[in-house]
């Protein structure tokens, strides 16, 4: 497929990403994460978030989240995220199982929880029938591609630590955010009270891995064992690791995140201009979500691949990559205004 507007996990693996796995490719390495490469991508967590930081290697999004939630909780605790939560909607009910909790599903705007709408759910604390609220996970950007402020998380921290629980952020597209915000991600996660964080990097240009970081050194104390358990431990970690460690130490994890901002900015404003496409929601990372009538999304479907997000509104998402080309774009509009005009 020439280009894709399905999602940012449809495109290639960064050169530079790939060119690390090559310069580690040799020789002999220690397996299980034992390696010079995982304890140098560590050590980079901890440089930009602080000593107390625990990072870990684990393969995918979804493994990433649901081992930050297993470490924050136990079987009868209850998880708060918004309805649109990927751990809600996509997983599968693999968060359910294994962590053994109650999901919570909370309303939303674009994506996004409040604290009174949370706090509403704060209750049933030492009431032995009900399952007792331990931690909120948000997502940063959210699924709908917008951001929460710094003091929204903030808020949302102090709020969950008030009652004795955690905040989690959902970071699969965590550098999209940073490069949005002008931010260290340091910022507006563990400055602001964050425990614990899904930092994503195969939706950014790595080939494979994402890490679980904890801000606490509680969290991290069993999560050796919760990995394994789960199936995440990379035998050959260092090929991993030697994909963060390019991605974090150079800032190559912004200038790929900067692009596919930029390139959904550009469609954005592209698309501004044909009346049949009402825009959804705020266009604030790599994402652009529309509503257009059903035969024109059918139609340019057949030129162009991209999923429509809600069956029912018939709400499309375009999602702009680190290897999205203004050319793709000029070219998805040209098609589409031919079937407007
Ligand atoms: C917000 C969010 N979180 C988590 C994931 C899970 O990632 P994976 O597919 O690698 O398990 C995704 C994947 O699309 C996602 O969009």
């Amino acid at each position: 497929m020439k280009h894709s507007f399905g999602s940012d996990n449809h495109s290639a693996i960064a050169p530079e990403i790939l060119e690390a796995i090559a310069t580690a490719n040799q020789g002999f390495e220690v397996a299980y994460g034992e390696d010079p490469y995982t304890a140098k991508a560590e050590e980079i967590f901890r440089d930009m978030f602080g000593p107390d930081t625990s990072a870990f290697f684990v393969f995918n999004g979804t493994g990433a989240n649901i081992l930050c939630l297993k470490a924050m909780t136990n079987t009868f605790n209850s998880i708060l995220c918004p309805e649109t939560a990927h751990i809600n909607v996509d997983e599968c009910g693999a968060p359910e199982k294994l962590t053994g909790c109650k999901l919570i599903p909370l309303s939303q705007i674009n994506g996004k929880v409040n604290a009174t709408v949370v706090r509403k759910e704060l209750k049933g604390f030492g009431f032995q029938h009900h399952s007792q609220p331990k931690v909120l996970s948000i997502s940063q950007p959210t699924e709908l591609g917008t951001l929460y402020t710094k003091n929204e998380i903030q808020e949302l921290a102090g709020l969950m630590h008030s009652v004795g629980g955690y905040l989690h952020i959902d970071g699969s597209r965590i550098s999209n955010a940073a490069a949005a915000m002008k931010l260290p991600i340091r910022e507006f996660t563990s400055d602001c009270g964050v425990d614990a964080l899904s930092f994503g990097g195969t939706k950014n240009g790595l080939m494979i891995g994402e890490a679980v970081v904890f801000f606490r050194k509680e969290l991290a104390e069993n999560f050796l064992y919760l990995r394994k358990q789960a199936s995440q431990l990379y035998s050959k970690n260092r090929f991993i690791a030697a994909q963060f460690i390019t991605f974090l130490s150079s800032g190559l994890n912004i200038k790929l995140a900067s692009r596919s901002n930029e390139m959904a900015q550009y469609l954005y404003s592209q698309l501004k201009s044909i009346p049949a496409v009402i825009i959804a929601r705020p266009v604030q990372t790599n994402a652009v979500f529309a509503l257009i009538p059903r035969e024109i999304s059918d139609k340019l479907r057949e030129k162009h691949y991209f999923y429509t997000w809600d069956e029912e509104s018939g709400e499309v998402r375009w999602m702009c990559s680190f290897n999205t080309k203004k050319e793709d774009i000029d070219l998805f509009i040209r098609d589409l205004k031919e079937i407007t005009k």
